[in-house]
Order: C-alpha cells, then structure tokens, then sequence
C-alpha cells in the first residue's frame, strides 16, 4: 500500500519516514526520526526527484508505482549522490528499464563508484543552467558543489517557481504526517533541529552555502522541497535568514553557552557558579554537560550563541576526552566569530585550558577572554573573584 501526499496538482512526495534509525550516518541521534523525501512529478513526461535510503526503499517503490498510475518513469534526477538518496537507483532501473538518469559529470562518476551497473547508456548528463523540459515544466540545473559534496547540484521548476533543494534547507524528524512547515509550529518543535542538521551536516561549508544563497536569490522561489524535513511554501524568509546567519557564522542570538567537562563535580561547580553570575548580570546562558549531551546539539548551540566557554578538568595530561571531541568537532564545522572564555581544572598539572584555546585559535575570528580561570581540584571561596570578574569580561564583550 502506498502513503503519499501531493505538494502541488502534479508534484507528489512519495519518500518515506524512518523511526527506527538511531545514529543518521552513524553519528547523529535522530529520536524523533528522519524523513527521506523524493518527489514525483507528473507532467507530459514523468520525473522523479532522488530515491530514499535503503531502510525504507519498498515504500518508495510502492509510492512511485501508485503515484504514477500505470504510467512509465521517463527522468530519475540525481542532485545528490549520498546513499540516504541514492539507495532505489538500482531497482529503480531494473522496474523502468526506459528511465533516463539526469545528473552531472561527478555525479555520473560517483554512481559508478557506488554501484556496479552499466548506466553510461541512459544517463543524460547536464550542467549549470542547463534546462530540461518535460511539458509544462521547466526544470532548471543549478550547481551546489560542497553543499556538502561535490556533485551536489538544485533544481529549480521555473514553471511553478519551486526549488528541489537536495540536503540544504533540510531537518531532522519523521513527518508525521504533516509535509509542509507550515503545517507544524516550525519555529517551536523543529528549529532546534533544523540547526543540528544544519550545523553538523553543512556547517562546515558555509561559503558554499552562500554561493548557493547568492543563485537563489536570483530565482523567484514560491516553494523549497528539500530531501529531508519539512517543504517550505509560507515564510520563505525566515528558514533562508536562518541559512544566512548559519553559513555566515553570525550567532543567533547574544547569551553565553557553557560546555563543561567534569569528572567529580568541581569543574561542573566553577561553571555553574559563572552562569549564575551573568543571570545575575542579565546575560542569557545554556549549560551542557559534553559527557552526556550528544556532540551534536552542542556544534548546533555553538552556532547559536554569541559566547562559549568552555570548562574542562585534565585527563591524562589533556583535556578531558569527551570535551576533546566536542572541540574537535567545533573546529572541524569550521565556527568561526566567537568570544571565548576558559575554565581548566587540574589537581597537580592543570593543562586542558591552553590545549583547548590551542584547538580552538585554528577557528577565525575568535576572541579568547583573559585570563582563562585555573582551579586547582575545586573553586576555592578566593577564587569566586575570579569567576566575577571573567562574568565582568564577557558581559563588557557584549558591548554597547
Ligand atoms: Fe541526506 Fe547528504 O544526504
């Protein structure tokens, strides 16, 4: 049986929700699941926009064969070649054995990589601006090279003036059953996680995403239909004045987060007596514990807010291992235009707070707050000075 909605007369979402899934790429919880989204058009020719991934691909083959009504597949695009999109290619072709795949010179050469078939005989490549035509439609290529691989590449139906995104402007969480954000309080239930998609699948080529950004712009866009999450036809402005401010690193919002590293509860104590201290001050402040909030949500609420600090014991003459990691992570999404401030706890070799600054003076545009704040096996009542005058700094780094 097959479970479809129509995004427009003749455009129909035939992907699939995934709630089993519990790390997306093997990395990134998704508890409240991930949708896969293809799209199927109906015009004097048919075209499908991508596949699914292969946990839910029997769903897709049923929605495609319903959707079509006995007609045939004339167009597979391919916009992106990761597997969560690409899964059905193979069945795909063997089910329409007279589909054209449309996809570009890199594309053509990663589905080779990915799946031993000879292809090279229906597959039409295309390249930027390139338009194809199938009745009514007018579906223009757009290449995306790195948002977030290098084959990527949007499609833009200047007929009903909607955007087929692939990844970008896409969101963690099954649908269920809704298939437009605004069908959803977007703002309420999924931002959060439109940024941890963003942030952590993306963030890290922000300059690609304002190429695309820029393209776009030239386009009267009425509707975004991304590979995952939510289709966009109200409100366009605020999801893509999100992607603005992501992709260029401009924080959301002023407000301190603090990421703390703690073994025994004494770094933990040191951070919680800084927040209180900006509350205090009126500054906004969000607290994660790295050991058990997943990386993930923290790289999405360093792109949220405009001052980190970070607080980590020293663990094995390092910085303690999950707050490692974290770091890591943020450095490599490439976060850039913070201030930052440093808590480190050692009891005979306090280390972890010039290895973390390190770390993190490999990101642009960072101010570090000094000094950082060294504890030696606990806050001593002398040291409450200190965590006051670092709170003084970071709300005088406010500014005006
Ligand atoms: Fe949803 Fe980059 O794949």
């Amino acid at each position: 049986m097959h479970c479809t909605r129509n995004v427009t007369a003749d455009l129909i979402w035939v992907g699939a929700n995934d709630r089993r899934l519990a790390m997306f790429e093997g990395i990134y919880s998704v508890p409240n699941g991930v949708s896969y989204n293809a799209y199927l058009l109906l015009d004097d020719k048919t075209v499908l926009f991508d596949t699914v991934d292969k946990a839910v691909q029997q769903r897709l083959f049923e929605n495609v064969t319903a959707a079509l009504g006995g007609r045939g597949l004339d167009y597979l695009i391919v916009q992106h070649m990761e597997p969560d999109h690409t899964a059905g290619i193979v069945e795909l072709c063997r089910r329409y054995p007279e589909m054209t795949i449309v996809c570009n010179t890199k594309t053509h050469g990663f589905l080779k990589q990915f799946f031993e078939m000879d292809i090279d005989a229906r597959v039409q490549i295309v390249k930027e601006g390139d338009v194809l035509d199938t009745g009514r439609h007018k579906l223009q290529f757009v290449m995306a090279p790195m948002v977030h691989w290098p084959e990527v590449m949007v499609t833009y139906d200047a007929t009903d003036q909607i955007l087929f995104s692939a990844d970008a402007f896409g969101c963690f969480g099954a649908l269920n059953g809704a298939l437009f954000a605004d069908e959803v309080d977007f703002n309420r239930d999924y931002m959060d996680e439109a940024r941890r998609y963003y942030t952590n699948i993306v963030g890290k080529y922000g300059v690609q995403v304002q190429a695309l950004l820029r393209k776009a712009s030239g386009l009267k866009i009425r509707m975004i239909c991304p590979l995952h999450g939510f289709v966009w036809r109200e409100k366009l402005d605020d999801i893509l004045a999100k992607y603005a401010a992501w992709s260029t690193y401009t924080p959301e919002e002023n407000g301190v987060m603090i990421a703390y590293a703690s073994v025994y509860g004494n770094t933990e104590k040191a951070a919680e007596i800084l927040a209180c201290r900006l509350r205090d001050k009126g500054i906004k402040t969000v607290m994660f514990d790295v050991s058990v909030t997943p990386a993930s949500e923290i790289v999405a609420a360093a792109f949220r807010w405009s001052h980190l600090v970070f607080a980590s014991t020293t663990y094995n003459a390092g910085i303690f291992v999950t707050m490692d990691a974290v770091i890591h992570d943020i450095v490599s999404h490439n976060l850039q235009n913070r201030t930052v401030a440093l808590i480190e706890n050692g009891t005979w070799a306090a280390t972890s707070g010039g290895l973390m600054r390190g770390k993190l003076e490999a990101c642009k545009d960072m101010r570090f707050i000094e000094p950082m704040l060294t504890i030696k096996s606990s806050v001593k009542q002398e040291q409450l000075v200190e965590i006051e005058a670092m709170a003084e700094a970071l709300v005088g780094s406010f500014g005006g």
